[in-house]
């Protein structure tokens, strides 16, 4: 949450200015911090980073089709689709979770015009071989690092990759404007035309000069963005801490893999990421996700089932999982385990313990399940309640559909 007296007292300021929206000052200083903090020219902050791709995916010129990542979250396609370009989904390389560039090539149709890389769970995408291919087949490309804010990728911050990259600044991020996003540029062209396009394409008050849609941010949400940036060091600190509890509680557990940032490149650490390989571990991943959420573990399957299963792409691309072995057999693996700074070390460590016992009793664990009728793919309505509680609303972007 960051400091509550410095948003309060932000909040506070907002009022006595009476200026809301359109481009506040705190907005402006918002967008100036991630500028400093990233070392990109330019930042537009955004309502949220899905319009935010929206805004940058046209201001590219996209249309026809675009190649993305199955392994992401729904936004990322749905951004294009809303659009009415067709993302056309590529697999993954399993070491990284992210867009295989290997893949790509052989996507490419008369109709395409972009790639739209991830960087999944903030570690970046390998962006010189997805540039090489663009560049060679005269294609633009833009990266969705919604889960890549205050990261690096060869001792450069992400924000620099690319045509333009789209952080999220939504309250599941580790920096938060309670819903926000920004497009981030070196493109001063680019820049200007994602800034009209934001604003309904004004330049003045009587003045439009492009189509345009509302992406701009409020006052309230800058100064929680703000704040939440003040915090930054403790926050990643904090993460990075649960990070190794989580690395030393799980080592060693046949089956049950956690995936590493790289030590040498900064890293948010606001996902703690396990594989868990069910002909290697004693209980599969859904069974260890039912216990996990029994035991009141916000734990969750991520980005399952890939995109490409849900509508409206499983009807529109029916047989798209034929070229998405990959996607499909990590989708299946994973599992993302609770942190932040509401989760404590000493909570993930007790996390640990239960993923343990649970497989020491695997046996007794998988007959109880089965008693239960099996695993259930929807989150107990106990654990609903409870989130509840602590002012995660259920399907609002709370446990039901956090992205
Ligand atoms: C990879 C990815 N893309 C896009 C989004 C959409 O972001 P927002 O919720 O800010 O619209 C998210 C989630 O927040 C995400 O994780």
């Amino acid at each position: 949450m960051g400091d509550r007296a410095a948003m309060l007292r932000r909040v506070n300021e907002i009022f006595d200015r009476r200026w809301f929206t359109n481009n506040g000052p705190l907005v402006q200083e918002f967008e100036s911090r991630i500028q400093t903090l990233t070392g990109v020219r330019h930042c537009v902050a955004m309502c949220n980073a899905t319009i935010a791709l929206e805004i940058a995916a046209r201001a590219l010129g996209f249309h026809g089709e675009v190649i993305v990542p199955a392994y992401t979250f729904v936004a990322t396609a749905h951004a294009l689709q809303w659009q009415e370009i067709t993302p056309v989904f590529a697999d993954m390389d399993p070491a990284t979770h992210n867009l295989a560039a290997d893949t790509i090539e052989r996507l490419i149709t008369p109709r395409t015009t972009g790639i739209v890389g991830v960087h999944v769970w903030g570690r970046p995408c390998d962006t010189t071989a997805i540039e090489a291919i663009a560049a060679k087949r005269g294609l633009k490309v833009m990266y969705d690092a919604s889960h890549a804010f205050g990261c690096s990728h060869g001792g450069r911050m992400i924000g620099n990759f690319g045509a333009c990259e789209v952080f999220s600044f939504h309250a599941t991020k580790f920096i938060n404007s309670f819903e926000g996003g920004a497009v981030v540029t070196n493109d001063d062209e680019l820049a200007a035309k994602m800034r009209l396009m934001r604003n309904f394409g004004f330049t003045g008050y009587d003045r439009v000069i492009y189509p345009g849609i509302n992406g701009k941010m409020t006052e309230v949400c800058a100064a929680m963005g703000v704040t939440s940036l003040e915090s930054m060091t403790e926050i990643v600190a904090h993460n990075r801490q649960n990070y190794e509890a989580y690395r030393e509680g799980l080592a060693g557990l046949p089956g049950v893999t956690l995936k590493e940032y790289d030590p040498n490149e900064q890293r948010n650490y606001q996902y703690i990421v396990v594989e868990v390989e069910a002909t290697a571990a004693a209980l599969n991943r859904d069974e260890l996700v039912a216990v996990l959420q029994m035991e009141n573990v916000l734990a969750r399957k991520y980005f399952w089932p890939g995109c490409h299963h849900l509508e409206p792409y499983k009807s529109l691309q029916p047989n798209a999982a034929l070229l998405l072995a990959r996607t499909e057999a990590v989708a299946a693996r994973v599992i993302v385990l609770p942190t932040g700074q509401s989760v404590s070390v000493a909570a993930a460590r007790q996390v640990c313990q239960i993923i343990r016992r649970a497989l020491a009793v695997a046996g007794d664990v998988r007959e109880r399940l089965q008693a239960r009728g099996g695993v259930s793919p929807e989150i107990p309505a106990r654990l609903l309640a409870r989130a509840k509680d602590l002012a995660i609303p259920a399907g609002a972007g709370g446990p039901a559909n956090a992205p």
